[in-house]
């Protein structure tokens, strides 16, 4: 009896230094990732975009990552906070650490070799190193089976990738953003060559004549709908516009960069060029 006792002890003392048990996933990409390896039971709470899957849409939401404050994700008394190098104002990274909290901040860029320190990280952190290596793998394979497809720098379609439509403002995604990956990876060709997320006026809109224009379907300002689209002052002449050639897309799925960026490349390819890739 006692060494069944004792045997139950370092167990449970194993598993205290081992897995983490109340884990706050800040950035939607880890969270799918965390949930992709069988370990969503551990998470207590996440940001506000993490919303798949659905029992990470269920879970206490400490606001948005570029947006957090410490104190929230301290009340939730976690022994491990996953995150990425999105989380702002970068102070909460400190307060944390202040309060003994274990950090794992991973690489949030969007690129292929971001993405696989992304996976590996979450992965060693759960002991799951095997799994995320499989998982990168698999990803990279479906987004080569794409690119063999449609190939980078062709005449593709071109695209304009609207992040949202605050203040009047259409902003868009120029180079080196998530967007601006998406559409190359698809054979297509970003209408914006500026970098980064972008407000881009009517003019340069109507001269960049877009053959497709695509949107997050939710965003800073609200849910997206394609008569708001229609109805903007700077959109309604662009023949794409006219001729319905609108798309609204999860901006989590599409440039989340998580998990599931192979499934989102085969959807936009799909949506692009109406090849039926996401059915193969
Ligand atoms: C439901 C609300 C929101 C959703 C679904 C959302 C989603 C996204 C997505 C998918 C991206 C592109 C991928 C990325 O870099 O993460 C993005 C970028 C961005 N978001 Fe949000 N967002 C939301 C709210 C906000 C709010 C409230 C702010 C204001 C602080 C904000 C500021 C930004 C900025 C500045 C970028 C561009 C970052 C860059 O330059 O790379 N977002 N958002």
């Amino acid at each position: 009896m006692k060494r069944l006792i004792a045997l139950l002890l370092v167990g449970i003392a194993m598993l205290g230094a081992g897995e983490p048990r109340r884990i706050v996933s800040i950035d939607p990409a880890v969270t799918e990732t965390v949930f992709q390896f069988g370990h969503g039971g551990a998470v207590v709470a996440t940001d506000m975009t993490s919303t798949w899957p659905a029992a990470a849409a269920a879970l206490p939401k400490l606001g948005y990552i570029r947006q957090l404050n410490a104190e929230g994700i301290i009340a939730q008394r976690p022994d491990l906070v996953l995150t990425s190098d999105k989380l702002q104002p970068r102070m909460v990274i400190e307060q944390l650490q202040q309060a003994g909290i274990t950090v794992r901040e991973l690489p949030g860029a969007a690129d292929l070799p971001a993405l696989r320190q992304r996976l590996l990280g979450v992965g060693e952190a759960l002991g799951e190193s095997a799994q995320a290596q499989r998982l990168y793998d698999g990803i990279t394979a479906r987004i080569d089976a794409v690119a063999r497809r449609h190939p980078a720098g062709g005449t593709g379609p071109r695209v304009l990738f609207i992040l949202h439509l605050m203040g009047g403002d259409v902003v868009c995604g120029g180079s080196g953003t998530a967007a601006d990956w998406l559409i190359r990876a698809c054979g297509g060709r970003n209408g914006i060559d500026a970098p980064g997320y972008k407000p881009v006026g009517a003019e340069a809109l109507l001269a960049m004549r877009p053959d497709v224009v695509v949107a997050m379907s939710t965003g800073p300002s609200g849910p997206m709908t394609r008569e708001r689209i229609v109805a903007h002052h700077a959109l309604t002449g662009l023949a794409a516009v006219q001729s319905g050639r609108v798309h609204l897309v999860d901006g989590t799925l599409m440039l989340g960069f998580g998990p599931r960026l192979g499934e989102a490349v085969e959807a936009f390819a799909d949506l692009l060029h109406g090849d039926g890739a996401a059915q193969r």
